[in-house]
C-alpha cells in the first residue's frame, strides 16, 4: 500500500523582484514609475512534473543541492503549498517538522502550541493530556513550556517541533533536514526516535544533506535536480548517482576558464579529486574525529622532477586553517610522468562541525613554480560528534582535569610577588 502518491507535482512560484522589501523602499516606491502590472513578473518552476510513490511503512530519502526544491516538495505534501498541476494522495496523518517554528503559533506558550497543533491533527484534548508529559519530556523545555515560543532559542523551537510530530502519533512524519539543528545529543535522541518510528512500521519522508544517513536510514531515495526527478531508487545507487555528478560538477568548475580558482603552467594537471570516509568510499559528510583520504589524480604531461603534492584546509574565504604537503611530510617523489594517484590520509579528522573549502597543488621542490592550482574548489561538511564539541574549528584531543584544593598549594613563579588583595567593598581598578 502507498502511503504517499505524487503524481505529475509541479509548483509554480511567480517572483516579483521590483517588490519592496522594506517600509523605506516601499516609499522611494510611491515615486517611482510604475511597471504595469506584471510587466516584471518571473515564472519559476521549483517542481516540475515531480512523481514517486512512498510505500506505507518505509523510509524515504530526498536529496539534491540547495534550491532543487526539496523543502518545496515537503510543504506540497504536508498540504501547506497547493501545487501548480498534478496531485498528491497522502494515506494517513502527516505532522511534519518543517522550517524552524512553523505551524507555531507566536504569542502562545509551548503547552498551548502543543494543543493547537494536536486540534489541527484532529486530536482530542484528551488524547492531547495522555501525551502531554511525553511531549515536554522529550523537548526537555523544562518551565519555558509556559513562555510564548516567540522568546524560544532555535534549539527550543527544533526540540518542541520535533517532540510534538513524533508524539501526537503520525502515520507519516515528515522532517526537513533537522537532524541537522539543535545540540548532538538531541539530534542523538531524534534519530533514535525516527528508527523507533520505522521498526514501528509508520512513514517517514526525510531531507537530509547526510548522504550516510540517508543510505542507513532510507528504503529509498529520490534526488531532486533544478525541481526534477534525476534517480529514484535504491538510496544506495541513488547517492552515489547525485554524488558523482556534485563532484564532477564541482570538476567542471575546476576545469572552466575561472583564472581565480585555478592556475599554473600545467605541466602536470590534477584531474580529479576524492574524499573517501574510513572504508574507502567517496562521500563529503564527515564527523569530527573520523578519517579522511584525499585523493588526488594527477596526469603529468611530460617527465617532472621532484613534485611536490599539497592540499589545503580552509574555513570560508579567508581561514587557513592548515596546508601540508609532501616535502613538508619527507616523501620525496623522485619524478613523476603520466597518471597517478596522491593520496592525504588524515587519521582523525578534528574539526569541528561547519563547511570547509579545500584546496590542492602540485609544484617544484622549491614551492615556488605551481603547476595546477585549484584554490578551495573543493568542499567537506563536518558533523560534530557527541564528546568531540568545542568552540572554533578546531578540536584538539585531550582530557580535561580538575585539580580540587586538596591537590596541592599553587606554587608561585619564581620573582613573582602577589598582588596584595583588593580590600572588600572597593573595586580594582
Ligand atoms: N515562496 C516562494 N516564492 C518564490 N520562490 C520560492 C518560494 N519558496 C521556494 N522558492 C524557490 O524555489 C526553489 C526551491 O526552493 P526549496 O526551498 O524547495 O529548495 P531546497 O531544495 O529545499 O533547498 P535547500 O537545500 O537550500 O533547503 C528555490 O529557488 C527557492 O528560491
Ligand atoms: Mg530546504
Amino acid at each position: 500500500m502507498d502511503a504517499v502518491v505524487c503524481d505529475r507535482v509541479s509548483k509554480r512560484f511567480i517572483l516579483r523582484p521590483d517588490r519592496p522589501r522594506s517600509f523605506q523602499e516601499a516609499l522611494i516606491g510611491l515615486f517611482r514609475p510604475r511597471p504595469k502590472d506584471g510587466a516584471r513578473r518571473v515564472e519559476f518552476w521549483a517542481l516540475r512534473d515531480v512523481s514517486f510513490a512512498v510505500r506505507a511503512g518505509t523510509t524515504f530519502g530526498i536529496v539534491g543541492e540547495n534550491g532543487s526544491g526539496k523543502s518545496t516538495l515537503l510543504r506540497v505534501i504536508a498540504r501547506i503549498l497547493k501545487p501548480t498541476s498534478g496531485a498528491v494522495r497522502v494515506a494517513g496523518r502527516v505532522t511534519a517538522l518543517l522550517e524552524l517554528g512553523a505551524g507555531f503559533h507566536p504569542e502562545l506558550t509551548g503547552r498551548e502550541n502543543i494543543y493547537l497543533y494536536g486540534s489541527i491533527l484532529g486530536l482530542k484534548r484528551r488524547e492531547v493530556n495522555a501525551r502531554l508529559d511525553e511531549i515536554i519530556g522529550f523537548a526537555e523545555l523544562g518551565e519555558f513550556i509556559d513562555t510564548p515560543v516567540k522568546h524560544y532559542s532555535s534549539g527550543m523551537l527544533v526540540r518542541l517541533g520535533f517532540a510534538v510530530a513524533v508524539h501526537l502519533d503520525p502515520d507519516i512524519l515528515i522532517t526537513d533536514e533537522v537532524l541537522a539543528v539543535g545540540d548532538e545529543a538531541f539530534q542523538h535522541r531524534c534519530l533514535e526516535k525516527v528508527h523507533e518510528f520505522a521498526r514501528a512500521g509508520k512513514t517517514i519522508i526525510m531531507v537530509s544533506h547526510d548522504l550516510n544517513l540517508v543510505r542507513q536510514l532510507c528504503d529509498e531515495a529520490l534526488w531532486l535536480d533544478r525541481g526534477q526527478v534525476r534517480a529514484l531508487g535504491d538510496p544506495v545507487s541513488v547517492t552515489r548517482a547525485y554524488l558523482d555528478w556534485a563532484n564532477a560538477k564541482a570538476f567542471r568548475r575546476a576545469d572552466a576558464p575561472a583564472p581565480n580558482r585555478r592556475w599554473g603552467s600545467f605541466d602536470v594537471e590534477v584531474t580529479r579529486v576524492e574524499f573517501l570516509d574510513g572504508e574507502g568510499n567517496p562521500t563529503w559528510f564527515f564527523a569530527t574525529g573520523d578519517p579522511l583520504t584525499i585523493r588526488l589524480h594527477y596526469r603529468a604531461h611530460r617527465r617532472i622532477e621532484r613534485p611536490v603534492f599539497g592540499v589545503g584546509l580552509h574555513l570560508g574565504e579567508s581561514v587557513h586553517i592548515t596546508g601540508p604537503n609532501t616535502r613538508f611530510a619527507g616523501l620525496d617523489i623522485p619524478y613523476i610522468e603520466g597518471d597517478g594517484i596522491i593520496e592525504y590520509r588524515v587519521r582523525e579528522l578534528n574539526l569541528t562541525r561547519g563547511v570547509y573549502l579545500v584546496s590542492v597543488a602540485v609544484s617544484d621542490h622549491s614551492l615556488t613554480h605551481l603547476y595546477d592550482y585549484h584554490d578551495r574548489l573543493y568542499r567537506l561538511e563536518v558533523r560534530s560528534r557527541p564528546g568531540f564539541e568545542a568552540f572554533g574549528p578546531v578540536y584538539l584531543p585531550a582530557e580535561w582535569r580538575h585539580l580540587n584544593g586538596v591537590a596541592g598549594p599553587i606554587r608561585p613563579r619564581p620573582g613573582y610577588t602577589p598582588a596584595p588583595p583588593p580590600s572588600p567593598g572597593r573595586q580594582p581598578e
